[in-house]
């Protein structure tokens, strides 16, 4: 049973707050902190919070909570860890750990000197499907993974700090492009290191300096390339998908429209449908479970399990220093139109390059390339000659 104190009453806030609270859970939310005491109170009054605050250092220190789960805008992220690490504390921080690497680096490094706890609250490395697929991954199913594409896109952000660049730290791509990088390097391992980034990122729609829209590629030291679209210009709703493609195999996952929950009204109910949704009646796709969808679920079971056996959770603070090192290499590739290294001081995985193409013996004289049944119901076989690297064509009838 942990008791935490949330540091933010906004739209993560209320997510984080109704998964700790949910489903009879032994876990609560003790102490609250909103910048204005009315705020403060009335998010205590909604959720049977005990304890309220406007003073952020009082909530971070209330002996009463093990844990502070930061909910705050990117901003304030670095100044709250502090906090927490000088109070000792335990310390969950929401995604992006930092508006850049350096400033995610500060906070691991106070983390790890204070020798607290630390969790890096990527929820989409945890939804039911993500976990089902690294599963999969990690049984071997799709062989060596050479792509994993991560998209999300919606039509912008619910409150004004996104949307200015010295408090958010940048557009689209530090806000979104973050959670999918992280999941590209899930499935692609996270023990690979990411080596350099080619990234695109404009200002196509709103009159803002950062990038509403932002494509990149991320190249890794397997060979895998791992690639993030995100936008805030897209219209339709919130598009969450991943594909994944190995040497064996290939994944695709739809996490929030079209999974099989698709309604037509004409009239609407009155309200929300699901986040990000733009529309209310016609064809839209509700969302029955939207906690559990988006992962928070599974992110807060292990997060908290791993607080409590005192063992590392799946993401923690060094997983976002990496993602914020990919990051600003993205951001610099935007710049220079070129491929830019991936600047990561701290590499804790493999040193290891990549296994490269890997050769299957068709016979003494022949490496197999590809084998297809043709429309005539004939086999064709493309080889290559080991002798002189001929590729050559065969077909059985
Ligand atoms: N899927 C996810 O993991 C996910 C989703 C949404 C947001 N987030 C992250 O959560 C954080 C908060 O985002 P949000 O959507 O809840 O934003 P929000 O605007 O809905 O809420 C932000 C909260 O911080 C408070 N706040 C704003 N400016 C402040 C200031 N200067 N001082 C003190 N408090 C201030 C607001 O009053 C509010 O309580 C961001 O880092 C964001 O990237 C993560």
């Amino acid at each position: 049973m942990a008791q935490i104190t949330m540091l933010g009453t906004g739209l993560i806030g209320r997510f984080y707050t109704q998964t700790l609270h949910g489903q009879r859970s032994r876990d609560r939310v003790q102490v609250v902190y909103s910048r204005t005491e009315e705020r403060a109170r009335s998010f205590a009054q909604e959720w049977g919070i005990p304890t309220w605050t406007a003073d952020m250092a009082a909530a971070i220190r209330d002996p009463q909570t093990d844990a502070v789960v930061i909910g705050l805008p990117n901003h304030l992220h670095e100044q709250a860890v502090q906090l927490c690490a000088e109070a000792g504390k335990a310390v969950l921080c929401t995604k992006p750990l930092g508006r850049t690497a350096a400033e995610a680096k500060r906070m691991l490094d106070a983390v790890e000197k204070a020798g607290v706890f630390h969790g890096y609250l990527e929820d989409l490395a945890y939804t039911p499907k993500t976990l089902k697929a690294l599963q999969s991954i990690q049984n071997g199913a799709l062989g060596r993974v050479l792509w994993a594409r991560s998209r999300e896109t919606h039509s912008g952000p619910h409150s004004e700090w996104f949307w200015d660049k010295a408090q958010s730290g940048g557009g689209a791509l530090v806000d979104m492009g973050c959670h999918c990088i992280e999941v590209s390097r899930n499935f692609i391992g996270k023990d690979v290191r990411p080596l350099e980034v080619m990234c695109w990122g404009a200002t196509q729609v709103h009159p803002i300096e950062a990038e509403d829209s932002t494509i990149g590629l991320v190249r890794y030291a397997s060979g895998a390339i791992g690639q993030f679209e995100a936008s805030w210009a897209f219209r339709g709703g919130m598009d969450l998908r991943d594909e994944i493609t190995g040497t064996a195999g290939t994944l695709w996952l739809n996490h929030w429209q079209r999974t099989g929950h698709e309604m037509f009204t004409a009239v609407g109910e009155g309200g929300y449908v699901a986040e990000k949704a733009e529309g209310a009646t016609g064809w839209i796709f509700p969302v029955g479970d939207e906690i559990g969808t988006l992962g928070y679920l599974e992110m807060f079971t292990d997060m908290l399990d791993a607080l409590e056996a005192g063992r590392k959770p799946m993401e923690d603070f060094y997983d976002g220093y990496v993602v914020n090192a990919i990051m600003d290499a993205a951001y610099r590739s935007i710049e220079s139109k070129r491929w830019e290294p991936v600047d990561l001081a701290d590499w804790r995985g493999s040193a290891e390059a990549g296994a490269g193409v890997q050769l299957t013996e068709f016979d003494a004289d022949h490496y197999l390339i590809k084998r297809e049944t043709m429309p005539d119901g004939r086999t064709r076989l493309i080889l290559k000659e080991k002798a002189g690297g001929k590729i050559v064509q065969r077909v059985i009838d």
